[in-house]
């Protein structure tokens, strides 16, 4: 046993250490030593220690995971933040109503009492990652099931995640699987809980070019907001009190107006999400014919129907604002990832990469893997569309859903059968809800997307009650109709009397049933073979990853190997540049105020700009954020590899000094979760000088100047 660990872990560092193709990778801090060199040879200029270091203050320190989703980066001693506009937008929403719209106005607290709390919002600073491989997976033996192996593996990460959080303090930590299961991190975690927005730009800024935009390049989008972190007196972390004082960080960015190049060093320190970069051609398929192009429909059904109301209210289109981007989101970027997948053709790069492998492995420890992976990805298949297609139709109608919340908060169980009910929490999440519903989007979206479920979901993996619920009904159309007038929580008023008597009421109500029909049969029909199809494939791939790394250095076929993304802390390196998204185009990787000049049209929302913005660029009245041309720079390229959870994530330059943030990537190169393509994946990031042209001259609030420092 031993031995094989050993095997493993020199095999995957070794490997981890070779070259990699051009800019491609997300690489582990605490190993960014294996790294450095390249790194250097690039251009950066600091060492591996200034990284990520758990003897002395790093840049790691000036980083944060922010919330559940994105980065954050600090900027001043006094805790002060830095994320993107639309991480902090559900904050912003918030905040925001009819008579003080901050998404559409913009907020800048003038004071540190000024500054707007934010319930539920935290930021964890990374104390240090350690390989734990060794006492993950104490008292493992080959003979062991996948079923035996995984509660193993759950036992020894707890009492891991146990004795490292014992002494508290905002302590949190847990235990990550890289490679499949080859190799286990712990990850410790300071989390602070009172973090209050500080600033924010008016949407026409931040979210300039709205979702026309997203995922485009060129792009003129100020996609930043400020928040400051509040800890207790002795700086640790504390819940919110009007007592706590702002955040001393170890670090802090300092902050480069030098401007940037092509071709100039750049390096990101953020929280990627998920990258599926290793996955067997079957997978790839999936995705690319199947799983993206249904969930893209029926996104669009959705959006339609949200776009047409949103149009006609200002109340509504606050309301869905935040809803809306997200749907908007990963449909947008779905369509793009399908053309790269296809563009690069890499089912039939797989495909032939995995004959060659399986010829190579006869014989030996990885034979077979490839065929069992193929005849999973079968099995799988037709559970895996009754999933995606449950998940982006019944579980988006929203009032099925917060029915279902609500008639979770009966219990039962009583011997003298009494019921109790949380009226507290149950008028909490209720409020919550209905300030942001509006039941004629929630109910022609609901008939959209059931009628596309009728039609394309087999009958095999329908459950019983859908099909004789419909067939009661004649359509989906009067099923709509009885949902949406007959439920209790159709009515705000109703549903906030409910008490402990009402509970068969509630269970009975059409929106709950509905929810919890399908969520039973989901939990009984699909999710067992789903679960016990993945635990195999999480054991072929442990396999086939391990496989890939050793046949590609036996074979010298040149591949980078880094752990896929899983919301960790990551670093990735690369370097200013422009592509050519299509024949006879080039795209320059920097964009002016001159092309937000160029988009603006009162007549389009998204292009609509603040007057005040427009006064500056015919007044030249830049202040010394112009660059050599003459114009405020905005935004710009480069080569880093990123996904989800990399916005707002800080751009760092060959100093080691904050030069932008991070927010999006182009288009034709969102395939890089699943392929990489140095010529064509690009990161956008926003130029730290038009963050501060915004907060000087749009928000009037210079005076957080004072605390950053700038580099000379
Ligand atoms: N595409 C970027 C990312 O994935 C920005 C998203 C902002 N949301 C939007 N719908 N515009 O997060
Ligand atoms: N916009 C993404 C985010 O929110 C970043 C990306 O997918 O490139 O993390």
């Amino acid at each position: 046993m031993k031995k094989s660990i050993k095997f493993i872990l020199t095999g995957v560092l070794a490997l981890a250490g070779m070259t990699a193709r051009a800019d491609e990778g997300m690489w582990l801090p605490s190993l960014i030593s294996q790294r450095i060199v390249d790194m250097q040879e690039k251009g950066f200029k600091l060492s591996a220690e200034d990284i990520y270091s758990i003897n002395q203050a790093s840049l790691k320190d000036a980083v944060v995971l922010f919330g559940r989703g994105c980065t954050g980066e600090l900027i001043s001693p006094e805790g002060l933040l830095l994320t993107n506009h639309h991480c902090g937008y559900s904050q912003i929403q918030q905040h925001s109503s009819v008579e003080h719209d901050y998404l559409k106005d913009g907020f800048w607290a003038m004071s540190r009492e000024e500054e707007l709390p934010n319930k539920g919002l935290t930021v964890s600073f990374l104390e240090r990652m350690d390989d734990v491989t060794e006492y993950v997976l104490k008292g493992y033996t080959p003979d062991m099931t996948e079923e035996q192996r995984v509660e193993l593996v759950k036992k020894n990460s707890q009492a891991l995640i146990e004795e490292a959080t014992k002494e508290g303090n905002g302590l949190r930590a847990t235990v990550e699987a890289l490679y499949y299961g080859n190799q286990y991190f712990l990850f410790l975690y300071r989390e602070y809980a009172d973090v209050r927005l500080v600033g924010a730009p008016p949407s026409s800024i931040g979210k300039f070019g709205g979702d026309t935009d997203n995922w485009m390049w060129p792009r003129h989008t100020g996609d930043f907001s400020m928040f400051r972190i509040y800890a207790d007196k002795d700086n640790n972390p504390a819940p919110y009190s009007k007592d706590n004082v702002p955040y001393k960080p170890k670090k802090y960015f300092h902050i480069s107006t030098k401007g940037v190049q092509e071709g100039d060093f750049t390096f990101i320190y953020g929280f990627p999400g998920s990258t599926k970069e290793y996955i067997h051609s079957e997978g790839v398929r999936y995705i690319e014919e199947i799983g993206d192009p249904h969930k893209i429909n029926l996104r669009t059904l959705r959006l339609d129907i949200m776009n047409k109301y949103q149009s006609q209210s200002q109340k509504v289109r606050i309301q869905y604002s935040s809803k809306n981007a997200n749907v908007s989101n990963a449909w947008k970027k779905w369509q793009g990832e399908v053309k790269g997948i296809k563009k690069m053709k890499t089912v039939q790069t797989k495909q032939e990469f995995e004959k060659a492998f399986d010829r190579w492995a006869k014989g030996g420890e990885f034979d077979g893997v490839i065929g069992k992976l193929a005849a999973l990805y079968a099995e799988l298949e037709p559970y895996q569309f009754a999933t995606d297609y449950y998940a982006e139709t019944v579980r988006t109608v929203e009032v099925a859903n917060v029915a279902m919340s609500v008639a979770r908060l009966f219990l039962s169980g009583h011997e003298d059968g009494l019921v109790t009910f949380d009226q507290e929490k149950a008028k909490e999440l209720l409020d919550a809800f209905y300030k942001d519903w509006y039941l004629p989007i929630d109910k022609e979206s609901f008939v959209a997307v059931m009628n596309e479920y009728e039609k394309n979901v087999p009958a095999d993996f329908k459950p019983s009650y859908y099909k004789e619920k419909l067939a009661s009904y004649g359509s989906i159309e009067a099923w709509a109709e009885d949902m949406f007038t007959n439920s209790i929580f159709i009515d705000q008023a109703k549903a906030e009397a409910l008490t402990a008597a009402d509970k068969d009421a509630v269970m009975n109500d059409p929106a709950v049933e509905f929810f919890n029909e399908f969520l039973k049969w989901y939990a009984t029909d699909i999710q067992p073979v789903t679960t016990r199809i993945n635990r195999e494939l999480d054991l072929a791939y442990r396999d086939y990853m391990r496989g890939q790394m050793v046949y590609c250095r036996t074979q010298r076929v040149p591949k980078a190997f880094y752990p896929d993304a899983n919301l960790t802390l990551r670093v990735a390196y690369g370097h200013i540049k422009g592509y050519s998204p299509a024949d006879g185009t080039y795209y320059l990787p920097s964009s002016t105020i001159k092309g937000i000049m160029e988009k603006d049209n009162p007549e389009i929302f998204d292009y609509n700009i603040p007057q005040r913005l427009r006064d500056i660029y015919a007044a030249k009245d830049y202040g010394r954020w112009a660059d050599a041309t003459g114009e405020v720079p905005v935004c710009f390229i480069a080569t880093n590899h990123t996904t989800g959870g990399n916005s707002g994530s800080p751009v760092i330059n060959a100093d080691g000094d904050l030069i932008g943030l991070n927010f999006d990537r182009v288009w034709e190169g969102t395939m890089s979760d699943i392929v990489f393509d140095p010529e064509i994946c690009r990161n956008i990031a926003l130029d730290v000088r038009y963050v501060l042209f915004t907060i000087e001259k749009i928000g009037g609030a210079s005076y957080l100047f004072d605390e950053m420092t700038f580099a000379e």
